[in-house]
């Protein structure tokens, strides 16, 4: 099963600017180091359980059929008893987030604040869309692999 590459880049490319912030000396730079403590984990799981089920949005859309159900099943199942934790951790994420721009914005750091920017939409894209389609992805193999069961 496979991530998009999409998302994958994503995450990585929000890793490798927040470990430049949290390098640097200074509040902002605890503050994110802060951030990143929850936020490695966090990103973690995700790339574990959410996109790997993601990467089924397509084959799936386009009517083919699932390489390995039983695997999809555990996935979803794992990432069904994750979900609420995970919607938690991002109110951390926020908290920790609002943190960071406070730190910022004293230092005048625009561009720790622009990172913070990109956080927070990632996470709310993950809220709006990407959780759900992931759940609904998950759902869906389900149902598909007991349609066909003999
Ligand atoms: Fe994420
Ligand atoms: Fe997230």
């Amino acid at each position: 099963m496979q991530t998009p590459e999409s998302l994958a880049e994503e995450h990585h490319e929000l890793f490798h600017e927040l470990r430049e912030l949290a390098s640097e000396e200074g509040e902002t730079g605890k503050a994110v180091k802060e951030l990143l403590s929850v936020l490695e984990p966090h990103f973690e799981g995700e790339e574990e359980t959410a996109m790997p089920l993601l990467g089924l949005l397509r084959p799936l859309s386009e009517g083919k059929a699932v390489s390995h159900p039983m695997e999809v099943m555990s996935l979803h199942a794992r990432f069904s008893s994750e979900y609420p934790r995970m919607l938690k951790e991002h109110v951390r994420v926020k908290e920790l987030i609002g943190r960071v721009r406070g730190a910022a914005a004293k230092g005048g750091k625009r561009h720790a604040e622009a990172v913070m920017d990109e956080l927070e939409l990632h996470a709310k894209i993950e809220e709006e869309v990407l959780y759900p389609a992931a759940l609904l992805v998950g759902a869906l193999a389900k149902a598909s692999v007991k349609a066909t069961a003999p």
